[in-house]
């Protein structure tokens, strides 16, 4: 009886030590069917973890405005969060990522512990292959004529691109970008910071061979200057002025960067190691 009593406790035990539920969010022109690979691989190495997967802008839809998505998915993850008190991960890829990290940014009730970009263009993009993939008519020098337009901010590429030419435009026009990474201020600067320093841990997945993110170290904060010289996360004002948070979560240890050399764009997430070496680790 003694000995039955323990093993419920232990089977107890185990039940309140389940890994907490993950969501995923796609990246651009695609859906959840993409993001199946790492659904399965996270259920196998972690079983019984509930894995979330949302096709919610997927395909056509995930040109929509940014924010028109942020606010939808909120509703979505604010759902999940509600039945989960003890908090979810986040992972996004691509654009997903910039998007989930938005997603925290709009929602700072959040209870995301652990936040995961995986190749997400977080400073901007500007570059030619990706600017192909979805206009292949437009040249890279003349893209913010379209993109910082009116017109142009109804998409969610628009948003994000960062034309290092014309920084002038870009804080005139784009609604997006300047404002979540608080390079303009708004009444809303306190709470997209805030929202960034709740995390556990935020972790920064990108690598030199990605060839679509330009420059690759987007994917961990970095960007272009006016001469087109990257500069890295830690030289820059938004982290050195700490803008989001991002000095915070690095000065007490919540802010990996992680950089894998050999992996194209469209590997990340359809490579098992990944998913094996560098995310596992962080969906306790
Ligand atoms: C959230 O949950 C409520 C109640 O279960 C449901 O009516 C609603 O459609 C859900 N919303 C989303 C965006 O899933
Ligand atoms: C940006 O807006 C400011 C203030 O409205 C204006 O003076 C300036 O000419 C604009 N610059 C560009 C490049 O649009
Ligand atoms: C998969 O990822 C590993 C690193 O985790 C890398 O060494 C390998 O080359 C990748 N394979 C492909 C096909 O990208």
């Amino acid at each position: 009886m003694k000995y039955l009593i323990i093993m419920l406790l232990m089977l107890n035990f185990k039940g309140n030590s389940a890994y907490r539920p993950v969501y995923l969010l796609h990246g651009i022109m695609t859906g959840s069917l993409s993001m199946e690979l790492i659904k399965e691989r996270i259920e196998e190495l972690h079983p019984g973890t509930i894995v979330y997967n949302t096709n919610l802008f997927s395909g056509w839809s995930s040109l929509e405005s940014m924010w028109y998505q942020a606010q939808q998915l909120i509703l979505d993850i604010k759902n999940i969060t509600d039945q989960h008190p003890e908090g979810i991960h986040l992972l996004g890829y691509s654009q997903g990522a910039l998007l989930a990290r938005s997603i925290l940014q709009a929602y700072p009730e959040h209870n995301v512990r652990n936040f995961i970009s995986l190749s997400g263009p977080q400073a901007g993009q500007y570059g030619t292959k990706f600017l192909h993939l979805i206009f292949p008519g437009l040249v890279l020098e003349e893209a913010y004529e379209l993109f910082y337009s009116r017109v142009g901010q109804h998409t969610s590429v628009g948003n994000y691109w960062n034309d290092p030419f014309h920084q002038m435009l870009y804080r005139n026009f784009s609604q997006y970008l300047p404002f979540i990474n608080n390079e303009l201020k708004s009444t809303r600067s306190a709470q997209f910071k805030y929202a960034i320093t709740k995390l556990n841990k935020m972790v920064l997945i990108g690598g030199p061979d990605d060839n679509v993110i330009t420059p690759w170290e987007s994917s961990q904060f970095g960007f272009y200057d006016d001469t087109m010289t990257v500069i890295n996360l830690m030289s820059r004002d938004l982290y050195k002025e700490d803008s989001i948070g991002l000095r915070t979560l690095d000065e007490s240890g919540r802010l990996d960067l992680i950089t894998v050399p050999g992996i194209d764009h469209f590997m990340w997430h359809l490579n098992v190691s990944i998913v094996d070496n560098y995310i596992i680790q962080y969906l306790d």
